[in-house]
C-alpha cells in the first residue's frame, strides 16, 4: 500500500483513543482504506501531561507547525478557535485533508474553512462534531441529499443528558454530576459550553446548515442552558409525567410562499411517553423528518473518548481513500442561504 502521513493534533479524551485505535488496527485500517495510515506524530501542550491510553513517547511533540508540514492528513483534537483554526488552515494550505471534531470551530469560522479547503481542492471531514459517534452529518449531507428535511429535532449534548438523567433518575445534585461528566471526558474543556447551551447551539447550527443547504450563523440560535434547572422542577416535571431534556430544534418554516428556518436549544418538557424520554446518560437522539423518506432516528453514544474515535477514524479512512484517488470525493453541498427567523422564548411540550 502507498503510505500516507496522518498528523494528530491533540491526544485528550478523544485524540488518545483515536492514536490507541489507529496504532491497534492498523492492519485493517489499511485494507479498508487502501493505504497505510502511518501516524507520524502527535502534538500535545505538555510532553509529560498523563495520557488517558499507553502510547508511544516518541510520538509526541509540541511543534504542530512542523508536524502538519509534509503530512497527508491532519486530525485536529485540540479544540477552541484558536491555534486550531491556523493550524487547519495551515494543514489546508499544505495540501493535507483535514479531520476534525471541533464543533465550536465550525459553527464559528465553518465558511472560512471550507472555502479555505474548496480554493485548493482539500476536504474537511466531521462527523465527530456533533453526537459523538452517531454517524449523522454524512446522512445529512450525502444520504438525503435527494430530499427536502423539513425538521430535526433532538438531543445533541452528552453532558447535559447525563447531568439531566441523574438528577430525574437518582435526585443528584446538578455539581455532583457535573463532576462526573468532566471525570468520564464527555464535557468540554470548558463545561459552560455544555451547561449552558453553546456546544448544543453550535451542533444545531452545523446540522441545520447541512439539512437546509444554507449556513446558519451562531448567533441566530436561540440558546437556552440548563443551569437553571433545579430539584424541583425535575419532581414538578417527573409529576405530570414529563421528564426535562434540553432539546435542539431545527425546522424549515413556511408563510406563505416564502421558506425561513428556525434553529433553537432549550430545556423542554418531554412526554414520559416520547422515545426522547428514553435517551438515558451520554447518549444522544436526533430525529429527523424529510419530505419523501418520512421519519428517521439516530441514536447513540453522544460524548466519550472512545466513542467518539470510531467517528474521527470513520473520517480518516474517507480522507485516506479520497487522497489516494487524487483527491475525487466529497464536496461542500451548494448554500441556500434561507433567511433564518429568530425565535424568543418558546414553551413546548413533545
Ligand atoms: P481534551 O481537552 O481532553 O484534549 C485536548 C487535547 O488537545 C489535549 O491533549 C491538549 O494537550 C491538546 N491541546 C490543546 N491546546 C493545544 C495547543 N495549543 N497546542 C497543542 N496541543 C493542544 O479534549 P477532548 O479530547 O475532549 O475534545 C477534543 C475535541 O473533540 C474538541 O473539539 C471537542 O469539542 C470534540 N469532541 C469531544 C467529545 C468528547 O466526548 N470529549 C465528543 C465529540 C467531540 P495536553 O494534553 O498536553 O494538555
Ligand atoms: N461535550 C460534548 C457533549 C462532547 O457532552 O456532548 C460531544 O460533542
Amino acid at each position: 500500500y502507498r503510505r500516507l502521513r496522518v498528523a494528530l493534533l491533540g491526544a485528550g479524551a478523544v485524540g488518545s483513543q483515536v492514536a490507541a485505535l489507529l496504532l491497534r488496527h492498523g492492519d485493517e485500517l489499511a485494507d479498508r482504506a487502501g493505504a497505510t495510515l502511518e501516524l507520524a506524530g502527535i502534538a500535545v501542550r505538555d510532553l509529560d501531561a498523563p495520557r488517558d491510553a499507553d502510547l508511544p513517547k516518541e510520538l509526541f511533540t509540541t511543534d504542530a507547525e512542523t508536524l502538519i508540514l509534509g503530512s497527508d492528513i491532519v486530525i485536529e483534537l485540540m479544540g477552541g478557535i484558536e491555534p486550531a483554526r491556523t493550524y487547519i488552515l495551515q494543514a489546508i494550505n499544505s495540501g493535507a485533508d483535514v479531520v476534525t471534531a471541533n464543533k465550536a470551530l465550525l459553527a464559528t469560522y465553518g465558511s472560512e474553512i471550507f472555502d479555505a479547503a474548496d480554493q485548493v481542492g482539500a476536504s474537511v471531514y466531521y462527523e465527530a462534531a456533533a453526537a459523538g459517534a452517531i454517524p449523522i452529518i454524512r446522512p445529512l449531507r450525502d444520504s438525503l441529499a435527494g430530499d427536502r428535511v423539513q425538521r430535526i429535532m433532538g438531543i445533541v449534548n452528552g453532558t447535559t443528558n447525563y447531568i439531566l438523567d441523574r438528577m430525574d433518575t437518582e435526585g443528584a445534585e446538578f455539581l455532583d454530576v457535573l463532576a462526573d461528566a468532566q471525570a468520564l471526558g464527555y464535557a468540554e474543556a470548558d463545561p459552560t459550553a455544555d451547561v449552558e447551551g453553546f456546544d448544543a447551539a453550535q451542533k444545531a447550527a452545523i446540522l441545520a446548515s447541512l439539512a437546509f443547504h444554507t449556513t446558519v450563523p451562531l448567533e441566530t440560535v436561540h440558546r437556552e442552558g440548563i443551569t437553571k434547572i433545579d430539584k424541583g422542577m425535575m419532581d414538578a416535571a417527573r409529576h405530570a409525567g414529563y421528564v426535562i431534556k434540553l432539546l435542539a430544534v431545527c425546522e424549515r418554516l413556511a408563510d406563505g410562499g416564502a421558506e425561513s428556518i428556525s434553529v433553537r436549544v432549550y430545556p423542554a418538557l418531554v412526554n414520559r411517553d416520547h422515545p426522547l424520554a428514553s435517551v438515558h446518560g451520554a447518549n444522544n437522539a436526533v430525529f429527523v423528518q424529510a419530505e419523501a423518506a418520512g421519519n428517521l432516528m439516530f441514536y447513540g453514544a453522544g460524548a466519550g473518548g472512545v466513542q467518539t474515535a470510531s467517528a474521527v477514524l470513520g473520517d480518516v479512512v474517507s480522507a485516506a481513500r479520497r487522497h489516494i484517488a487524487g483527491g475525487v470525493g466529497v464536496g461542500e453541498s451548494t448554500r441556500a442561504n434561507l433567511p433564518i427567523v429568530p425565535v424568543g422564548h418558546v414553551v413546548t411540550r413533545y
